[in-house]
């Protein structure tokens, strides 16, 4: 079995290139520095997600909760449980997150949509990702979970402290990552406080009535619910719509198709989301000795779908490294997941990217890139620009 190290691109062409020569190997590699196997062809990628009881989900449970932490309430939420846990829970919380709740919300993304548009336009030249990408994604999260908006520009700071809790080593920065997680326990207990004393036509309210043959949601899995959509609902959607407004920039013909008809906007989002997948790994752990594609993986080890790698794989797309919008099975990527975990907010990130991006390409007739490299947030397993100055030409 061969090893990479998945830190040594140091170009996006590096990477996949390194993904390439994965998926060239039958059966699975290792991935250095984190001890792990990964599935790099999509069919395998897509075994390890559609068998929790050999690969679970307890991996991102061990990774959010370290010793110096105290309680995390994410490590308990949806995304860490295996069935039948996870199966309660995910039916429980499906009566709340139902397609009401995403129409419900539709007014309120082009709401926020064509006035961050307006406002970066005006700006004419700007960091897209300050300006526009990461406003619409949080002002809906912060609307869904009820929180104040007061509370909004907190959000940043909230995701990236509880993203940085696997990488935290210095005491001020474990610090940090306390002070988040005690900020986030009082203001979204707050909002369970408020909605149970007056409930309202939002999703909060939905969560503390739902019910499923008898039995309700405790007050601490509702925490933990919204404990996680925070960044699983922002960040994502944010280096979606970052990718998106990129690969704009790097192919005016993509905008003027856009402009010249909506249609094309969720082909060409389709397109965006397996070409430049936001979530670049899926962890698992696995739970006996088994075999797959091939290769001998021992009980405890922790195993890697990696996203990246499967949306690229010639076995399933014909000429995987071309961008074509509408190309045939264009939707079988792996960027929402697949099976039982696969993303509760695909319908709403969706929806999202396209309002967002219908308001943005009807104000724009060019987006200049103020410099020829992409600074991208510093993460393996997140994929989006970091920060993205642009000179945009109004229509
Ligand atoms: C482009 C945007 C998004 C991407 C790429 C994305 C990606 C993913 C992926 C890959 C998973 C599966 C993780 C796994 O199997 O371990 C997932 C799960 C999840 N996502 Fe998303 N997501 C996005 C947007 C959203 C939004 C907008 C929300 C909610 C507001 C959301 C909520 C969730 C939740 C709750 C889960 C856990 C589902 C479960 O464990 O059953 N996501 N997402």
């Amino acid at each position: 079995m061969i090893t990479y190290d998945v830190f040594a691109p140091a170009t996006e062409e590096e990477r996949q290139a390194l993904f390439a020569r994965m998926r060239a190997e039958p059966g699975l590699c290792r991935v250095e520095p984190l001890g792990a196997y990964g599935a790099a062809r999509h069919e395998d990628a897509t075994a390890i997600l559609k068998d929790p009881q050999t690969f679970s989900s307890e991996a991102l449970a061990v990774t959010a909760e370290p010793p110096w932490i105290g309680p995390n309430p994410v490590a308990r939420s949806l995304l860490t449980k295996d069935p039948p846990a996870h199966t309660r829970l995910r039916a429980l919380i499906n009566r709340a997150f139902g397609a009401s709740g995403i129409a419900r919300l539709e007014v309120r993304v082009r709401e926020v949509s064509e006035r961050a548009a307006e406002d970066a336009v005006r700006q004419g030249e700007v960091d897209v990702v300050e300006a526009f990408t990461h406003v619409v994604p949080r002002d809906i999260i912060g609307h869904m979970l009820g929180l104040d908006p007061s509370t909004f520009p907190h959000f940043k700071r909230w995701s990236q402290g509880m993203a940085g809790i696997t990488a935290a080593v210095t005491p001020a920065q474990q610090e940090e990552c306390r002070s988040v997680v005690r900020e986030m326990n009082v203001a979204l207990r707050e909002v369970i406080e408020a909605r149970r004393r007056q409930p309202a036509e939002d999703m909060v309210s939905d969560l503390l009535q739902a019910e499923v043959e008898g039995r309700k949601l405790s007050d601490d899995e509702i925490l933990s619910f919204l404990f996680l959509l925070l960044p699983a609902g922002m960040d994502t959607t944010t280096q979606l719509l970052g990718n998106a407004l990129l690969t704009l920039a790097r192919r005016p013909e993509q905008l003027e198709r856009a402009r010249a008809d909506q249609a094309h906007v969720p082909r060409f989002l389709e397109e965006v989301l397996r070409y430049e997948p936001p979530s670049q790994l899926s962890f698992r752990l696995a739970t006996r000795d088994v075999e797959l594609a091939g290769t001998r993986i021992p009980a405890g080890s922790l195993v890697l779908g990696i996203i990246g790698s499967a949306n690229r794989d010639e076995r399933v797309f014909d000429q995987p490294d071309l961008f074509l919008p509408g190309r045939s099975k264009g939707n079988q990527h792996l960027t929402f997941g697949y099976g039982i975990h696969f993303c509760l907010g695909a319908q709403l990130a969706r929806l999202e990217a396209r309002i967002a991006l219908e308001a943005f390409v009807s104000r724009v007739r060019g987006i200049q890139l103020c410099s020829p490299t992409v600074e991208w947030i510093p993460a393996i397993a997140s994929h989006g620009p970091l920060s993205l100055p642009v000179r945009l030409l109004p229509a």
